[in-house]
């Protein structure tokens, strides 16, 4: 009884995978039943592969170099960090972990675990699994890719699924061992897998240093990502506690509106008020790629503190403004960016 039902999960597993692989993109939104545990999540990683490696001559060959051309698309090597901080946003997470090991990084965070249609996404460069969702914030499908720039290999450990990615090929591995109290059963853990003394942790640190507490002042989830030492103690934090948000109608472009107010304070006692209203989005400007929905939440941090450099985010920060706050809203990064500069 037992056996029939495990063989039916895999053969239900092996079916749904090519049925993303064959149809992903031909109908809005397609939905294939997630593998039933281990055993049938494996042999659809393993189907994913299988479907990969049969591909040959152009496809194969732009598939490579839209993959490897991604390890360029930013002058900053390790873009791919707010990559993944920006998709464990998209996830739900609160907490983001990045520790170095010898000849390995290893990224974690405890938003909503990897699902089928993410490990075909994560495999094809410029996939998505976001199309259809205005409120996330990944809309291209090729941010992770830019982890190229540290290596070829990235491998994903989250739920059921334990999978290597190289170059086109996507391959079922042995479960991740992280050293005990890293992070708990119920985290995804990406594992980079890195020339030895090509990264260092002074990098990473320098890197963290550049954004400071108020670059998760627009995230929505995220509170805290910390780099670890080896023994597990923070060496750099950027954290934010927000205090309980209150609903105001302030008089706002002619019109009373709500606006939804609280405190923000960062781990050395900075403090802003963030201010957030929904308006209507502006008529006649579709998101490129992306559903777009019929209002957006703007958003201002106002430091507490006196005038303090502007930035626009889009929940990340993307851009310098010579205003003295910051603006956050989740539209089209360039339009808001001008609007910001002005
Ligand atoms: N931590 C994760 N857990 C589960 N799925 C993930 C994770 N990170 C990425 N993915 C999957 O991989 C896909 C590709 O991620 P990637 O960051 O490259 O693009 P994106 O977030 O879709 O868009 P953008 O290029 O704007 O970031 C995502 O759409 C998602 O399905
Ligand atoms: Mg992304």
């Amino acid at each position: 009884m037992c056996v029939v039902t495990e063989i039916d999960s895999t053969t239900v597993a092996i079916a749904a995978a090519d049925r993303l692989f064959d149809e992903y993109g031909e109908e809005a939104g397609l939905a294939v039943p997630e593998p039933a545990d281990r055993a049938a999540a494996r042999a659809a990683v393993t189907r994913l592969g299988e479907r990969f490696a049969a591909l040959r001559g152009a496809v194969r060959h732009v598939l490579a170099r839209s993959s490897d051309q991604a390890a360029h698309l930013s002058d900053d090597d390790l873009q791919g960090l707010s990559e993944v901080v920006q998709n464990a946003e998209d996830l739900g997470a609160s907490e983001v972990r990045i520790l170095l090991q010898q000849g390995e990084l290893l990224l974690a965070h405890n938003g909503a675990p990897v699902r089928l249609p993410d490990v075909l996404a994560l495999a094809m460069p410029w996939l998505t699994t976001k199309e259809e969702d205005a409120e996330s914030t990944g809309r291209f499908g090729i941010g992770l890719m830019t982890l190229r720039a540290i290596s070829p290999l990235l491998e994903i450990h989250s739920g059921h699924y334990d999978v290597r990615f190289g170059n086109s090929t996507v391959t079922a591995v042995a479960g991740l061992r992280t050293p005990s109290g890293f992070v708990g059963p119920e985290w995804t853990v990406l594992r980079v897998p890195f020339e030895d003394g090509s990264l260092t942790v002074g990098d990473i640190s320098r890197w963290l240093s550049g954004w400071t507490d108020s670059a998760l002042l627009f995230l929505r989830h995220v509170t805290r990502i910390v780099l670890l030492g080896g023994d597990l103690r923070p060496l750099r934090e950027l954290r934010l506690e927000r205090g309980r948000e209150k609903a105001e109608h302030l008089l706002l472009g002619g019109a009373m509106r709500q606006v939804r107010l609280r405190e923000v304070e960062s781990a050395d006692g900075t403090r802003w008020l963030h201010c957030t209203a929904v308006v209507s989005a502006p008529e006649g400007v579709r998101r490129a790629g992306k559903a777009t929905a019929d209002t957006v939440a703007v958003s201002l941090a106002i430091p507490r503190g006196g005038p303090a450099p502007g930035q626009v985010h889009v929940r990340l920060p993307v851009t310098a403004t010579a205003l003295p706050f910051r603006i956050g809203a989740c539209v089209t990064d360039l339009l808001w960016a001008q609007a910001g500069s002005h």
